[in-house]
């Protein structure tokens, strides 16, 4: 009998070799011809594809950004906004593209409050109000028309078979339309009409999701470019849906948006160059503040992620959220002290202040109350967060981008716009509506990133660039709101401090703190005496059922010229070379 199911059992499995592919080793995701490495894995499909057509790393990465909008189009999108950051090998230069949203032209510092300053949280992430310009797909436009050597229409392609030969529901894409089941009640009959079966029904895990909408949409934007969604029918339908949410956006505000094409901002951390987004986005300062901090510290004789170790790093954390709270915002709008914020002073004077552990009990640096880590739940489930995509690409010649995009949360403003499958972002949200108010993400603001017209909301997102001798050595970038900043963090950490090759150094559990709430959180793989350790000493500990972000990265061996990609266990993520 046993016998019998043993051999039975050997001529499944044999049966099984000859039709499976090959199991997946994550060691494999290797070359020399190029690499990809992103959030979204049918976007790995585009980049490889682009890349092997002699496509250099900014066709890749915009044939990506706009497969990743068809492919996850909770994550991000052409009704969305993102930064990009270039390094091009030939003049060594650096580029920091921000296609982040603006808010309309009508959108004032008071307009999610009532007669109480209370602010109208549901109207800032939900619905037309929470609608900002989107500013995507014209960033896409400019790196393109600067520095592809594809033709356009050539990179929007694989983005468009997407939408016509549909995207594989993975795990991960059905347990977010759960959610959307669950939370979207019957206000966004479009979004779901676009992304389920009819009737509501979720789709069946494997089968394909088909968006003719987009796909025509993609079409134009193939044809005529940024213009698409600026004039014509396709603006009038954005402008419409948003106004019929109850929105402010205007035809003038879609054709009046505009990048910027910004300085990055830049630091260095063990001998090595650190290039990244400067603001509005908060990731590059916070990453430099807390990266010279950092270095004053023997991190690798504290040891990987020990207790001591995650003491130190999460003070650092701390400040840097403080800081980000006080100082930042768009920088056309609000003097951010930038310099200040990243010169290695001040990463000195931040070491020195957290040393002595006296220090963290003075205000505003409150000590929680130790209490008992709290694990929610058995099992590993998978992140809570959607609205975020990043993309890494290095090619051949040694071009690099970093590019992240978000529509903010799970489909952002949760609105389809009828007729051509683009959904609005809620990047809204990331304002701060009053100086105790805080985002979706629990992250409080100030005036310097209060609302005005055309002022653009701050972000976590950080695309960043290593660079070691001149060359870029690691490509990264991250999603989930704040988590994003101390997800690049540990990601650039784990490489040059302890070493680690880039697949364990995403792989390996993380911790975040964001000053409020004043507690570390950590991943549940944590060991049980490090959690205690660190509340025996004050701390206050969350252990999360999450995973924190999804470190899309790749690490190019300086010796052998090998380009190594990561694959982020927490989620759908995928890395490959042409
Ligand atoms: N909306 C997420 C971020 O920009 O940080």
């Amino acid at each position: 009998m046993t016998f019998r199911l043993v051999c039975s059992l050997t001529a499944l499995v044999a049966l099984l070799a000859v039709s499976l592919p090959a199991p997946v080793n994550a060691e494999k995701v290797f070359s020399r011809k190029g690499m990809v490495a992103t959030t979204v894995a049918p976007a790995a499909h585009a980049g490889r594809e682009i890349l092997a057509r002699g496509g250099n790393a900014i066709d890749a990465a915009v044939a990506m950004a706009f497969a990743a909008g068809v492919a996850h189009q909770f994550s991000s999108g052409i009704g969305g906004g993102g930064f990009i950051l270039i390094h091009l090998d030939e003049t060594g230069e650096q580029f920091a593209v921000d296609a982040r949203e603006m808010a309309p032209r009508a959108g004032s510092a008071t307009m999610y409050l009532d007669a109480e300053g209370n602010v109208d949280k549901q109207a800032k992430r939900q619905g037309g109000l929470s609608v900002a310009v989107p500013g995507l797909v014209q960033g896409l436009e400019e790196v393109h028309q600067r520095f592809g050597v594809l033709p356009w229409e050539d990179v929007v392609a694989p983005a468009i078979r997407l939408c016509r030969d549909g995207v594989p529901i993975g795990p991960h894409h059905l347990r977010i339309l759960g959610i959307v089941k669950k939370r979207f009640g019957d206000d966004y009959p479009e979004t779901i009409r676009t992304q389920f079966l009819p009737g509501g029904k979720l789709p069946e895990l494997g089968s394909r999701l088909r968006q003719p909408d987009l796909e025509k949409t993609l079409r134009a934007i193939a044809r005529k470019g940024s213009k698409a969604l600026t004039t014509g029918p396709i603006a009038d339908s954005i402008v419409e849906a948003a106004r019929a949410h109850g929105g402010i956006l205007t035809l003038e505000d879609l054709q009046k948006y505009y990048t910027e094409w910004r300085e990055p901002v830049r630091g260095t951390y063990r001998g090595h160059d650190i290039v990244s987004m400067p603001p509005p986005s908060s990731g590059g300062v916070h990453l430099i503040q807390m990266l010279n901090a950092l270095e004053s510290y023997d991190l690798k004789a504290l040891g990987h992620n020990s207790s001591e170790y995650i003491h130190q790093v999460s003070e650092v954390m701390k400040v840097a959220f403080a800081d980000r709270a006080a100082h930042l915002g768009d920088p056309d709008f609000y003097p951010v002290p930038t310099e200040w914020l990243v010169s290695k002073a001040y990463g000195l004077e931040i070491a020195e202040r957290v040393r002595p552990r006296a220090w963290y009990a003075k205000p505003p640096w409150r000590w929680g109350k130790p209490v008992l880590a709290n694990v929610k739940g058995p099992g590993a489930p998978p992140p809570n967060d959607a609205g975020t995509t990043h993309i890494s690409v290095l090619d051949v010649d040694g071009n690099a981008v970093s590019l992240t995009q978000t529509v903010n949360t799970l489909f952002g403003s949760r609105i389809t716009v009828p007729g051509t499958g683009i959904v609005l972002n809620n990047e809204m949200d990331d304002f701060s509506a009053s100086p105790e108010a805080v985002n979706l993400w629990g992250v409080q603001g100030n005036a310097a990133n209060s609302i005005a017209p055309r002022k653009r909301p701050l972000s976590s997102m950080t695309p960043t660039i290593v660079l070691k001798d001149g060359e870029p050595w690691l490509i990264s970038g991250s999603p989930m709101g704040p988590l994003i900043i101390t997800t690049v963090l540990q990601t650039v950490v784990n490489t040059i401090d302890f070493g680690m090759d880039v697949q364990s150094a995403v792989a390996s559990p993380r911790f975040h703190h964001q000053w409020r709430p004043d507690r570390i959180a950590v991943e549940r793989a944590h060991p049980r005496d490090v959690i205690e350790r660190l509340e025996a000493i004050g701390h206050q500990v969350y252990v999360s059922p999450y995973g924190f972000g999804a470190s899309a990265t790749i690490q190019r061996d300086p010796l052998t010229g090998i380009m190594w990609g990561s694959v982020d266990p927490r989620r759908d993520t995928a890395a490959g070379g042409p």
